[in-house]
């Protein structure tokens, strides 16, 4: 059995570590999860008035209805989640009564060029992701810091880190299974 995850990536920068840790990381997942890189930076800024949303919002929509589980891969900014991630969330959500995430399973890379690893990003996310009601990986947590330094000239993840992601995808698919 297959699983479709939806990747969120939290950041809109073209060179994004966490996007390249992403990238790398996936590599180490079970065949079970199918990857596919949701884009957010096309979508306008959420407004109430236009919550029927235009194009872009609703071929997202569509994405996450068609989603099995998704994976948030965030930077922190300003000790939470970046703007454009919190903005696709709240798309997602309304109109109130058909949000897109309920019921699906959600796991967290929380990333950082510093040693802190995101944790403040990782935890409002968390807090989030409880009210739409995605049963979200709580072991192991994924808190990468010195992102800029885990993924070799190569697009591999270094050795030392192989092991811990190999093991949080695994619990990613298991925890997908229980909830199918
Ligand atoms: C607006 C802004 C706020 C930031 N705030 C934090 C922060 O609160 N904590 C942190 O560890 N790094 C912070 N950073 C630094 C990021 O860790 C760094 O820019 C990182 O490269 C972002 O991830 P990315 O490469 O995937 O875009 C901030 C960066 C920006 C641009």
């Amino acid at each position: 059995m297959a699983y479709n995850v939806a990747v969120i990536i939290g950041c809109l920068r073209k060179d994004s570590f966490t996007r390249a840790v992403f990238n790398a990381a996936s590599k180490l997942a079970p065949a079970t999860l199918k990857f596919e890189v949701v884009e957010i930076g096309n979508l306008p800024i959420f407004n109430q008035d236009t919550e029927a949303g235009d194009a872009a919002v609703k071929a997202f929509r569509d994405k996450i209805a068609a989603a099995d589980a998704v994976l948030f891969a965030t930077p922190e900014h300003n000790r939470s989640v970046p703007a454009a991630l919190k903005n696709a969330l709240d798309w997602a959500s309304r109109p109130w009564g058909q949000s897109k995430w309920g019921g699906k399973p959600a796991a967290i890379i929380s990333t950082s060029i510093g040693n802190i690893a995101g944790f403040g990003a990782n935890h409002h996310l968390r807090q989030m992701l409880a009210f739409l009601n995605m049963p979200t990986l709580g072991q192991p947590e994924a808190y990468v810091a010195n992102a800029n330094t885990v993924v070799d000239d190569k697009g591999e993840i270094v050795a030392a880190s192989k092991d811990f992601f190999t093991g949080f995808f695994a619990a990613f698919a298991e925890l997908i299974k229980k909830h199918k």
